[in-house]
């Protein structure tokens, strides 16, 4: 018989445990057992507090949406108001705000900053009382916010209880609630697929899903959270210094940006600004500046308050990511498959310091839904490495300076007839129209395809424009002497395009059938197919049925293989282009295709080490199918960072959960 105190120790011991895994998942990235483990002991804390109700404390982790719905939010007044930042836009403005630091200080000496990323996210106020949550609050209008305490709870990157013990009886913790893009990405992919409306960016969405009444709806969305201050502190002392306070507040728990830098002087922040600005596509939030906050406390209060903004921070914003523009025209570019895509040739604007000057615009369906016309004002969006965009046209007025755009009737490369089925009119020349060509040969070369290391888009125009080069066989008979002739390429180019084509020569059989650009097969298809067939003979035999047959082969790309495979041109091209050298490897159905075979896995959330097309060839090379959603048939599924939706539906479905290093484990098993 188990005596009450001993049971009452297994419960605190399990409640730490799974605190720890909390804290090592969401605060430091290292998770150290796998999600099922993680399961199991949140389980057995669950029906030792079931069996034992007088043990059950507000602070479980079990606990965390443990309330019902409420009717509103009470208004909470906050206990020091919740400030705002200044703005800085250039580098001026930053020599300014330091100057006016310098002369309020009396000081030439160089002050150090605390250079952090500004998330876009929600202003959030978190009371932490014995090292228990107690209560979560919005910024509001900085002095009267909204009292979301069961909200922040249901938040599992923000812990209930904090680490260790040297933290002050009261500590008030601010930070930003945001939405992991990922997270995001997913809910908006689940509430098209539920028919329920889409959020329309991850700020707006963490909003709503912060001040929902039922916190269950709050847990759904796999919201998180980064700490950059505190509030009012009682019972105990915190450092002198604004980064050794946030370096406490991790070892406490707390999540803090892993970006955050101390640097000196403003010419530390410029620099600390561009390095962010580099990475900024690739974060899983969004930011929209960062902010330099003077490092030393006794500094900081020396200088004070201007009004709701501290003299001793700075908000650097990023340029705009919109910016307005005039369409001049409307070219219409032929792709490789002969696809005529328009694209807006606008008035140059320089948006995220970047010049645009031309805006794809997709098809004749976006230009009607845009109602766009020539001499149109248009508000241009890129975020970014995304393709710009215009968002929409601005003033509603018409002049007569405006133009309806119009398909050509004709191609604009070639002159021959396009055919147009509503959506998407095309060139019906083929190979012979110069555009689709070129194109053809830019696609033959990439890096997914051939390879061909220095062949850039002016060396193809060029080569397809003195007729050196008519099909992609051809580049490989162009000789050293005609590439130095070329613009621009000088002996040494060319020697390294001539060793470049030797090199591309050995390939494999899946990058081969990608470089032939059958229509609508992609980098997945052409893998499916090499593996398949193993050889490329087999392939150009094969019929329709035996293309249906294979699994995630439709009737309209086994169609388009199969007359691929017929037309005349194309099999004189690859007989030609076997007879120059190219090879690849036989395919064996070697051990490594056994491994997985027949299993479906599912990769989510964002993987680290390893990219995410990489992980998923090198998975259906060892026999797994590769799907985008979770079902009862998902054999397994990989949990990266921030994996959202999916991991709680493969949990939900008990179906087994690994994260990158067990990945990366059984990789490293088969490839070197
Ligand atoms: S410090 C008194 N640090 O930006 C200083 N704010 O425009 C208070 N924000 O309301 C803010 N990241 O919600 C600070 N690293 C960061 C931040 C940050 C985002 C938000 C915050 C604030 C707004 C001010």
């Amino acid at each position: 018989m188990v005596s009450r105190a001993s049971l009452k120790i297994k419960i605190e011991k399990l409640k730490e445990e799974i605190n720890k895994h909390n804290y090592l998942y969401h605060s430091q990235d290292e998770p150290e057992i796998t999600d099922v483990q993680f399961d199991l002991l949140f389980r057995d804390l669950q029906q030792l507090e079931i069996d034992n109700p007088e043990f059950l404390t507000s602070d479980s982790p079990t606990q965390r949406i443990g309330a019902s719905p409420l009717k509103s939010h009470t208004k909470i007044v906050h206990d020091l108001p919740m400030l705002s930042l200044d703005n800085a836009f250039s580098e001026e403005d930053l020599a300014d705000f330091e100057a006016r630091i310098c002369g309020r200080l009396k000081t030439k000496n160089i002050i150090c900053y605390s250079c952090e990323p500004k998330i876009d996210g929600v202003a959030i106020s978190l009371i932490y009382e014995d090292g228990k949550l107690v209560r979560g609050a919005t910024r509001g209008d900085g002095t009267t916010g909204e009292d979301v305490t069961q909200n922040v709870r249901a938040i599992e990157a923000i812990p209930l209880r904090l680490c260790g013990t040297e933290y002050p009886r009261r500590l008030e913790v601010r930070g930003e609630v945001y939405f992991p893009r990922s997270a995001f990405k997913a809910a908006n992919q689940l509430a098209v697929r539920l028919g329920e409306r889409t959020f329309a960016n991850p700020r707006n969405a963490a909003a709503g899903s912060l001040r929902q009444l039922d916190a269950r709806l709050t847990a759904q969305r796999k919201l998180s959270m980064f700490c950059y201050s505190v509030g009012l502190v009682e019972g105990g002392s915190l450092p002198g210094k604004h980064s050794e306070i946030l370096f406490k507040l991790k070892t406490w728990g707390l999540r803090v940006n892993p970006l955050v830098e101390v640097r000196a002087g403003v010419k530390g922040c410029v620099d600390f600004f561009g390095k962010i600005l580099t990475k900024r596509a690739a974060l899983d939030y969004d930011i929209d500046g960062v902010v330099f906050k003077v490092d030393r406390l006794d500094l900081q209060s020396e200088l004070g308050f201007l009004s709701r903004t501290p003299r001793w921070a700075i908000a650097h914003k990023f340029p705009p990511e919109q910016g307005v523009s005039i369409v001049k025209d409307v070219a219409f570019q032929v792709g490789r498959t002969g696809a005529l895509t328009p694209v807006a040739r606008i008035e140059p604007v320089k948006i995220g310091g970047v010049t645009i000057s031309n805006v794809t615009l997709h098809n004749m369906e976006e230009i009607a839904r845009l109602n766009l016309m020539i001499g149109d004002n248009v508000l241009v969006h890129r975020a970014g490495d995304v393709i710009p965009k215009i968002v929409s046209v601005i003033g509603k007025g018409r002049s007569s300076n405006m133009h309806k755009i119009e398909l050509p009737s004709s191609c604009p490369a070639c002159g021959s007839t396009i055919i147009n089925n509503d959506v998407i009119a095309k060139c019906t020349r083929g190979y012979e129209c110069p555009d689709q060509r070129k194109e053809n040969i830019r696609h033959f070369s990439s890096r997914l395809a051939m390879d061909i290391e220095g062949l850039g888009e002016k060396i193809i125009d060029q080569l397809i424009q003195t007729s050196l080069v008519k099909s992609p066989a051809d580049l490989y008979k162009v000789s050293r002497e005609q590439f130095s002739e070329l613009d621009r390429l000088g002996p040494k180019s060319a020697e390294n395009l001539i060793s470049a084509l030797a090199i591309s020569k050995k390939t494999t059989l899946s990058k081969f059938i990608y470089s032939l650009g059958i229509e609508e097969v992609g980098e997945y298809t052409s893998s499916i197919l090499a593996r398949y067939f193993g050889a490329l003979d087999p392939l150009r035999e094969a019929t329709i049925e035996n293309l249906l047959a294979i699994p995630d082969i439709g009737p309209v790309v086994a169609n388009n293989i199969h007359e691929f495979f017929r037309e005349k041109d194309n099999q004189l091209l690859i007989d030609d282009l076997m007879e120059l050298g190219i090879h690849w490897e036989i395919e064996e159905s070697s051990k490594k295709n056994e491994v997985l075979q027949g299993e479906v896995w599912v990769l989510t959330g964002s993987l680290l080490n390893v990219t995410r097309n990489d992980a998923k060839l090198r998975l259906q090379a060892l026999g797994a199918k590769v799907s985008s959603s979770v079902s009862s048939k998902t054999d397994c599924i990989v949990a990266g960072d921030s994996a959202g939706s999916k991991l709680m539906k493969a949990q939900s479905l008990n179906i087994r959960v690994i994260h990158e290093d067990e990945l990366l484990d059984l990789f490293s098993k088969y490839y070197e």
